[in-house]
C-alpha cells in the first residue's frame, strides 16, 4: 500500500505519519490520539519535570496500547556568563522600561533541561517503543540503557553529515528536518543558520548518505508534500505544524491566533526567544531584536530575561514576546481533530499514490514510448 514500508515496519505502526515532539504544545491527548488512529503520536519532554512526564505517560499508557515516541532535547546545559547576561538583558531594557518591569524579574536560567539520569528512569520505567532527541544524541551510557529496553532511537539531522553521525552513533531512524521547519532546528555539528537545506534538498541526500530509513519532516502539512516525501525516497513524514489547530493542541488563544493569520512569508528563524535557531511567527520581539541577534546568551538562557515581557504582554492579550513556533507551510493548516487530521493525511496520501498508479502511470508510459522512439 504505503511505497516505502521500513518505517512502518521498523515501529510496528499502521501509517508512516509521525505526529512531531512539540514540547508546550502538545500533550498526553495529542499523543493518544494519534497513536489510536494508526500514527505515531510523540510526547515532548524538554519543558516538562518529570513528575510531569510521568503523568503524561500514566495517562497515555493507560488510554492506548499502540507504540508512542517520547522525546528529549539533549544540549549541553551551559554555565552562564554574567557578561552576556547583562549584555541580553541591556538590549531588552527599552521593553522593561515600557512595561514599567523591573529587570531583577528576569529568571537566570530557563526550564528546559536536557535528558539526564532521571528522564531515562523514566524512559526505563514506561519503555516507550520509541525514543527520540533533538540537537544530537545524550551520552553513550545514557544511550546504551535506551538501547537495551529494545526502543528504537532516533534523531533529528540537519544535514548530510549529522545524518551520517547520527547513523554512526547506532540510530534505528533518522529525521532529516528541513528548513521550512517550524520549531527548533536540531542542527548539532553547526552553528551556521544561513547553510541549512530545505527539505526538498536535504531528504534525498540523507536518503543516499545513509542504510537506515529516513523521516521527512519540515514544511509537510497535507497529502502533496507526504506523496512529494516518498518520492524523495523518504519511509516516514514527520508533521509539527499541521497538528497545532487540533483541539489537543495546548497553546494559547493568542498563539492559535497567529497561527490562523499567518501567510506563507511570515515565518522566519530566530535565537531570540531561547538561543538557539528556532522558525516561528515573525512578531515584535523577533523584528525588533532579530529574528538573529548576536548578544542572545546561549540556548536554553535567552529564554530567562525574555519570560518576564512575555508574560506581562501575553497578559495584555499581545503575542508581541511569545513564542510562535510554526513552520513555513503554516497557511496550510486546517482545524480537526488530531485523529481525524492523522486518517485524512493518510487517506489523502494513498489516494494520490493510487491515482499515480492506475491513471497517470499509463500516460507517463504512453509519453516515454514516443520519447523512446524519438531518441532512436
Ligand atoms: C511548536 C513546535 C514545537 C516543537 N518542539 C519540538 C520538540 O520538543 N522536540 C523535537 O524534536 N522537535 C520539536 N519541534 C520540531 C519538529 O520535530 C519538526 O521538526 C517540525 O515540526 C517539522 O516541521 P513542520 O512544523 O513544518 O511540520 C517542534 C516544532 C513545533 C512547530
Amino acid at each position: 500500500m504505503w511505497p516505502n514500508d521500513r518505517l512502518i515496519n521498523l515501529f510496528d505502526i499502521e501509517l508512516p505519519i509521525i505526529q512531531a515532539p512539540m514540547a508546550g504544545s502538545a500533550f498526553s491527548d495529542m499523543v493518544v490520539a494519534v497513536s489510536e488512529a494508526g500514527g505515531l503520536g510523540s510526547l515532548a519532554c524538554a519543558l516538562l519535570s518529570v513528575e510531569q512526564a510521568r503523568r503524561e505517560l500514566e495517562t497515555i499508557r493507560r488510554k492506548t496500547s499502540r507504540p508512542i515516541n517520547v522525546n528529549f532535547f539533549c544540549h549541553q546545559q551551559p554555565r552562564g556568563d554574567p557578561a552576556l547576561e547583562m549584555n541580553w538583558r541591556r538590549r531588552l531594557e527599552a521593553y522593561y522600561v515600557q512595561m514599567g518591569l523591573d529587570d531583577s524579574a528576569a529568571v537566570l536560567s530557563s526550564n528546559r533541561v536536557p535528558f539526564d539520569d532521571k528522564m531515562c528512569d523514566l524512559v526505563l520505567e514506561f519503555h516507550p517503543e520509541v525514543v527520540s532527541f533533538h540537537f544530537g544524541l545524550p551520552d553513550k551510557d545514557l544511550l546504551a540503557r535506551i538501547r537495551r529496553t529494545g526502543a528504537k532511537i532516533i534523531s533529528s539531522a540537519t544535514s548530510v553529515d549529522e545524518a551520517r553521525w547520527l547513523e554512526d552513533q547506532g540510530c534505528d531512524a533518522i529525521v532529516a528536518q528541513g528548513y521550512e521547519a517550524g520549531g527548533h532546528r536540531g542542527m548539532f555539528l553547526t552553528q551556521s543558520v544561513f547553510t541549512q537545506v530545505g527539505t526538498m534538498a536535504l531528504v534525498p541526500q540523507v536518503v543516499d548518505a545513509v542504510r537506515v530509513p529516513v523521516i521527512a519532516a519540515g514544511g509537510i502539512a497535507d497529502a502533496r508534500g507526504i506523496v512529494a516525501a516518498f518520492a524523495l525516497g523518504a519511509a516516514a513524514v514527520q508533521i509539527g505544524t499541521a497538528y497545532l489547530l487540533c483541539p489537543e493542541a495546548q497553546i494559547s488563544p493568542i498563539y492559535r491566533q497567529a497561527l490562523k493569520e499567518a501567510q506563507d512569508d511570515e515565518t522566519a528563524i530566530t535565537n531570540v526567544f531561547t538561543g538557539r535557531p528556532a522558525r516561528g511567527i515573525a512578531n515584535r520581539l523577533m523584528r525588533e531584536v532579530g529574528p538573529m541577534c548576536d548578544v542572545a546568551p546561549e540556548f536554553p538562557l535567552a529564554a530567562g530575561a525574555v519570560a518576564p515581557l512575555r508574560a506581562k504582554s501575553e497578559a495584555a492579550g499581545s503575542a508581541d514576546f511569545t513564542p510562535l513556533w510554526a513552520g513555513q507551510a503554516v497557511r496550510l493548516n486546517r482545524t480537526l481533530p488530531a485523529a481525524e487530521l492523522t486518517k485524512q493525511l493518510a487517506a489523502e496520501t494513498l489516494e494520490k499514490f493510487r491515482f499515480l498508479q492506475t491513471r497517470a502511470l499509463p500516460d507517463v508510459l504512453a509519453q516515454a514510448a514516443v520519447l523512446a522512439t524519438v531518441g532512436r
